[in-house]
């Protein structure tokens, strides 16, 4: 059994997204759409789909030797994995399960969380209580989401949003001040309508119906979430920031959930943040879900722009509703 920490840090980032891009005008051979919309509406420009051959576990599997790699820690010494995601390979086994074995993390324990879009918050917290306790020493955190496999090709609506990718993170603890600083993690089950997944699960067990009334997709009412996404989340950075007596000066980067520009830019202004402080990789991947602030995150640190000593927050927003920040010493 390890040591008690005080807190933990991200010792290594990688990321996988799919070869294959799929752009708005893509979109609009199809569907009654323009890049123009897609573009002044969400701030997105393309987004990566799988193939029919890729799974979660696929995008998750190359994310994890990549965060290992450039962590220097060898699979053997992971105690435990937790894949946040909204799309697993499979119902069971766990996506976490499959990748234990893809990456031969012989001495681990695995299973996944979901929380939509918000899980890879959630995902990291849970890893840092393992951590604290003194019964994990070395966690593997990872956000993976095929979304595009539950996108419905003729809604307009949602179809357009969503992308493929992972985004996984070695977390380790130490002492502060480097770490997790604070973390705020809330839900409100009464707005569950708003986002979700209708068909698969007990409720609706797949059937032909459930397949022909097309309960396998997405179903979405984008203004509700969209204005409660923007007050949760800038509510939710504020949070954390206050409780330590800090403010959006303070604050080195934040790494927003990327659902959609306009989202993203009203929580920068309710957090007090100019948006050059703001990371943005929507435009490149859309909708990754709980893949999305791991994808940010790994982004930064190969572009140079997230660095040793940072103060970053970090915010999501998602189905549930779900919601959450971090705040961290780099
Ligand atoms: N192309 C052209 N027109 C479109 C498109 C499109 N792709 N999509 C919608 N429209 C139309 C609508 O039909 C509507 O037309 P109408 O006025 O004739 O009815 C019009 O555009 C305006 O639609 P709204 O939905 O009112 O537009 P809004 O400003 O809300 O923007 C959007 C829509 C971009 C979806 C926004 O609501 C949003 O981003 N919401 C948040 C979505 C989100 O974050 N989801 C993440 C959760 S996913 C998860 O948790 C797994």
């Amino acid at each position: 059994m390890a040591d008690s920490k005080k807190t933990a840090y991200i010792a290594g980032l990688g990321m996988a997204v799919p070869p294959k891009v799929v752009t708005n005008d893509d979109f609009s051979k199809f569907l009654d759409t323009t890049d123009e919309w897609i573009t002044q509406m969400t701030g997105i420009k393309e987004r990566r789909y799988i193939d029919e051959n890729t799974a979660t576990s696929d995008l998750a599997t190359e994310a994890a030797r990549k965060a290992l790699a450039s962590a220097g820690v060898d699979p053997g010494e992971i105690d435990i994995i937790i894949i946040a995601t909204a799309t697993p390979d499979t119902l069971f086994p766990t996506t976490a399960c499959l990748v234990q074995h893809a990456i031969g993390a012989k001495n681990a324990f695995a299973y996944d969380v979901a929380a939509a879009c918000s899980g890879f918050i959630f995902a990291l917290v849970q890893a840092l209580q393992f951590i604290v306790a003194g019964t994990v020493e070395t966690a593997l955190v990872i956000g993976a989401e095929t979304l595009t496999t539950v996108a419905d090709m003729t809604d307009r609506n949602t179809c357009v949003l969503f992308g493929d990718g992972a985004g996984a993170v070695v977390v380790k603890g130490c002492d502060p001040p480097r770490g997790i600083i604070d973390h705020y993690l809330r839900c409100d089950g009464s707005l569950s309508e708003y986002i979700k997944l209708p068909g698969g699960g007990s409720r609706r067990p797949p059937s032909h119906e459930t397949v022909n009334e097309r309960l396998h997709y997405i179903k979405m009412q984008g203004r509700k979430v969209y204005v409660n996404a923007v007050k949760e989340m800038g509510d939710a950075v504020v949070t954390v920031l206050e409780r330590q007596g800090l403010t959006g000066d303070d604050l080195d980067l934040l790494f927003p959930h990327q659902a959609n520009i306009r989202i993203i830019q009203a929580v920068a202004e309710r957090a007090g943040l100019p948006m050059e402080k703001v990371y943005v990789n929507i435009q490149k991947y859309g909708n990754t879900s709980a893949a999305s602030i791991p994808l940010a995150l790994a982004e930064a640190a190969e572009e140079g722009r997230l660095k040793e000593g940072m103060l970053i927050a970090m915010v999501a927003f998602g189905s549930g509703f779900t919601w959450g920040s971090a705040l961290m010493r780099w």
